[in-house]
């Protein structure tokens, strides 16, 4: 036999070949990069520690303890790097290897990833492509699933963790994205499905493409169950790379804060012209936010989902910041169901992980309508509610204008209308009330905010004690 060193050699070797040459070059006729692409496109130069890289899948049946089947690493990469400095787990499930199902020893090598990421405080990343529960394993494998999705739970609001499809990812697999707090999906290559079109085809015969059923952009525009969906692989990767700078590493980091070029007092002139008096008239709320936040920088998320709400990160003299907006150009940026459930995820995850939340609000109210009602607004209404009472989180609030007047007179009584508007449909009311604490020239915005922050930075919360809030599902 070869000496230890050589062996050791060949077996690293092998492993970063994963499932060979030939499937390696499949997977690049796709438009997809392999497992360990990936990995080095995610990750700083040289900060990628590999774990696992010799562990082997340990089923025998069906042939597959012959030398053949058995590939050094299975079917996903593992480790530990860095994304501009800053420490993040990875795991990468390797397509190439038995299409990226998960074994037992598969489970076991993210399970390891996460327990770490957990102890030591910092992001887990999966980058998923995996054609699911190995099948030559069976109970195994779906053991494999249980275990992962427990950490996913545990873990949740201690760090950050981000999912991003990258090819199949269907049936039980799902689920582990799903409980993540964001799932990113590349288009045209990556789907996520409980069940692929030929099941549902024999169960309620209808015809569906994959593409249709569970692409990126029915995840990102119907369903809401992805938050973004980028052009390719590279494209993702990077993006996702720009995304991590806005996350704290966990729940006991106060968010990041980067050097910044943006003066914190800039005043922006635009400001006092972007809204227009007449309430009845549209705007872009999307034009207020890059107006204000540093560089004009802002990930959003969920962009084209639910739009009449907007939600996403930027950042406010260097430090990061949750935004959400009503979106008045969409719906008069009417409150709905699915608005409503969008704002509350993202106020959550803010909160969880001691990001500043910054609200512009210009809402008529909510959505009429039976659709609405008979969908449960009343319900899904009160976690949007649930979710800002509940953060501790510095809040800054911003009203950009308000409504409600066409609603009460319905144009009809102009005197009582006029009067309405001189009550109440200006500041004074509710700043003479103290409801607001200030009423402010649109242009000074950045500049108070910025304020308000470094003040707020300080602030300390604390609940009654509680298991945990009963937030309404
Ligand atoms: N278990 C074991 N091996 C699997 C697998 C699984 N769940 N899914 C895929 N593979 C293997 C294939 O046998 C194939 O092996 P080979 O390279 O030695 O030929 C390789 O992975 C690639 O799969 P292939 O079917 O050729 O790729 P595709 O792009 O045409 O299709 C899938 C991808 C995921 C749609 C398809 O492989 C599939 O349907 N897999 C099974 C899904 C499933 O039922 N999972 C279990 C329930 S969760």
């Amino acid at each position: 036999p070869p000496a230890v060193p050589q062996r050791i050699e060949e077996k690293r070797r092998a492993a970063l070949l994963g499932g060979g040459t030939a499937r390696i070059e499949a997977q690049h006729k796709r438009g997809k990069l392999t497992a360990r692409e990936r990995i080095l496109l995610l990750l700083d130069p040289d900060s990628f520690d590999e774990y696992d890289m010799f562990v082997e899948h340990r089923c025998s049946d069906f042939g597959m303890d012959s030398s053949k089947n058995k590939y050094p690493g299975d079917s996903v990469v593992t480790g530990r790097g860095r994304i501009n400095g800053r420490l993040a787990y990875v795991f990468s499930q390797d397509f190439t290897v038995f299409g990226g199902s998960l074994s037992g020893a598969h489970a076991q090598k993210i399970c390891k990833v996460m327990d770490q990421a957990a102890l030591v405080g910092a992001p887990v990343i999966g980058l998923n492509d995996s054609g699911g529960a190995r099948i030559q394993e069976g109970v195994e494998s779906l053991a494999g699933y249980a275990d992962i999705f427990l950490r996913n739970v545990l873990c949740s609001g201690v760090v950050p963790q981000i999912s991003l499809i990258m090819g199949p990812c269907a049936g039980g697999a799902v689920y582990s994205p799903a409980l993540t707090d964001f799932t990113f999906m590349v288009k045209d290559t990556s789907y996520l499905f409980i069940t692929g079109p030929d099941v549902v085809k024999s169960v309620t015969n209808e015809d569906v493409t994959q593409e249709q059923l569970g692409g990126a952009k029915t995840h990102t525009a119907v369903s809401g169950v992805a938050h973004r969906a980028f052009e390719n692989d590279i494209d993702a990767l990077l993006n996702l790379r720009e995304f991590f700078n806005y996350l704290p590493l966990s729940n006991r980091d106060p968010a990041p804060v980067c050097e910044c070029h943006d003066p914190s007092d800039r005043l922006v002139p635009e400001l006092d012209t972007i809204v227009p008096m007449e309430s009845t008239k549209a705007y872009d709320m999307l034009d207020i936010i890059h107006a204000i936040v540093d560089e004009r920088e802002f990930f959003e998320i969920m962009p084209a989902y639910a739009k009449n709400i907007v939600v996403g990160f930027a950042r406010m003299n260097g430090r990061t910041v949750g935004i959400v907006g009503n979106q008045p150009k969409v719906a008069s940026g009417c409150l709905d169901i699915n608005s409503s459930v969008k704002g509350a995820r993202f106020v959550r995850f803010c909160d969880a992980f001691n990001i500043p939340l910054i609200t512009f609000v210009d809402v008529p109210g909510f959505l009429p309508g039976t659709a609405q009602e008979y969908g449960g607004i009343i319900r899904h209404g009160a976690k949007l509610l649930f979710a800002f009472a509940e953060a501790t989180v510095p809040k800054i609030t911003v009203i950009t204008r308000k409504g409600a007047v066409q609603i009460i007179f319905r144009g009809k009584e102009t005197d009582a209308e006029a009067e309405y508007v001189e009550k109440f449909a200006n500041p004074f009311p509710a700043a003479m009330r103290g409801f607001v604490d200030d009423i402010i020239q649109p242009s000074t915005t950045r500049m108070r905010i910025c304020r308000d922050l470094d003040v707020l930075a300080s602030k300390t919360q604390s609940s009654l004690w509680k298991k945990h809030a009963n937030i309404p599902l």
